[in-house]
């Protein structure tokens, strides 16, 4: 069962309308399949040229190897013809609009207390402090006894406490960042200068200048000759870096357990007196509890709020506005920086 010349005219004709049927590269895929593979006709017709008379042979392979080449340069065209189709095809459908408007993903930022506190932290190391930090969940000796303030002693509910269950424990939620100054004084020798920035909770109500959640700064310093008159300097030289030459601020003599004498820090806002802070000179009593020898060593203390001091810089009236995480006030005063 041999093909004639006749035969592989047609097959060749077939193969060459397939080709130019294929309509993409797909397409064209099965076309080589069917008419170039190893079962197509052609294939089939240039096995049988070996069961062929020799000169049979050379005449009947000469047309169906031009039969072969024909099929073969047409599909290489069509090949190249459908992959240049197909690339403006993508370049058209993929084509993407640079001048269109961007999709633009906010950018994360810092809360204004953040900022804050970092910038108070580099004004205190650039005067030579390191930055301590405690727990938010402390003991009941270290936020209140250690500092001089007893179970029994009504020191004690000049700051509203959250008690932490189980109440046996002794673990409060700190109602100031004082208790760092302990454990600062516990884990090093003086000379001490630390600042200890942290969060502080007190059972107070929210109002214009207080919330329940607050943060204060703490200022430690013990060394030899240490007067109030460095305290005097050292909190002038904050309350200026902090609201500028033009602030108004006053010393008020005050009473703290762990200091002694004591003052609070008030300044001028909003047509009245807000204070900022307490401090004073370091009790005594707290010293030798930290085993510093209070006839060589000496130190002041100082406690400052920080939303507060956000509210005078930033002209903040309400508390309100720091505390309730409203986009417009963190993107207003938190993301730029200062
Ligand atoms: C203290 O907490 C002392 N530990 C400060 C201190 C430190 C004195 C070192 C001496 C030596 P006082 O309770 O006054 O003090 O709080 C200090 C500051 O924290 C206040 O002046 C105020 O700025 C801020 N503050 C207190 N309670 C709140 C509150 N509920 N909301 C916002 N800020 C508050
Ligand atoms: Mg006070």
């Amino acid at each position: 069962m041999s093909s004639t010349p006749g035969d592989i005219a047609s097959i060749v004709k077939s193969a060459l309308n397939a080709i130019k049927g294929a309509s993409d590269l797909a397409a064209i895929k099965l076309v080589k399949i069917e008419h170039l593979g190893d079962k197509s006709a052609l294939a089939k017709a240039s096995q049988s040229l070996g069961s062929l008379a020799p000169d049979q042979k050379a005449e009947f392979g000469k047309i169906v190897g031009a039969g072969k080449a024909e099929v073969n340069s047409a599909f290489e065209a069509r090949v190249t013809q459908l992959e240049l189709e197909r690339d403006a095809r993508v370049l058209v459908e993929e084509r993407v609009d640079v001048t269109l408007p961007a999709s633009k993903l906010p950018k994360g930022g810092l809360h204004p207390l953040t900022i804050l506190t970092n910038e108070i932290s580099d004004l205190f190391l650039g005067l030579g402090y390191r930055v301590a930090e405690g727990p938010e969940l402390e003991s009941e000796w270290l936020n209140f006894d250690a500092l001089n303030i007893p179970a029994d002693h009504p020191a004690r509910t000049m700051q509203d406490t959250f008690f932490v269950e189980p109440l046996d424990a002794k673990l409060v939620l700190r109602t100031h960042t004082s208790p760092v100054q302990i454990r600062t004084m516990l884990e090093n020798k003086p000379p001490i200068y630390v600042i200890c920035p942290g969060r502080t909770y007190r059972a107070d109500e929210l109002d214009a200048t207080h919330t329940p959640v607050f943060s204060q700064v703490e200022g430690l310093v013990i060394d030899r000759g240490i007067t109030m008159a460095d305290l005097k300097g050292t909190l002038d030289y904050f309350a200026q870096a902090m609201f500028g030459p033009d602030v108004k601020t006053r010393l008020r003599p005050s009473f703290f357990p762990f200091t002694e004498p004591s003052a609070e820090v008030d300044f001028f806002f909003n047509g009245r007196w807000v204070e900022w802070g307490g401090c004073g000179m370091v009790n005594p009593k707290v010293l030798q509890v930290c085993g510093i020898d209070t006839d060589e060593f000496s130190g002041f203390a100082f406690g400052m709020g920080l939303e507060r001091t956000l509210m005078v810089r930033h002209g903040i009236t309400d508390m309100h506005d720091i505390v309730e995480g409203d986009i417009r006030f963190t993107k207003a005063f938190g993301l730029g920086g200062r």
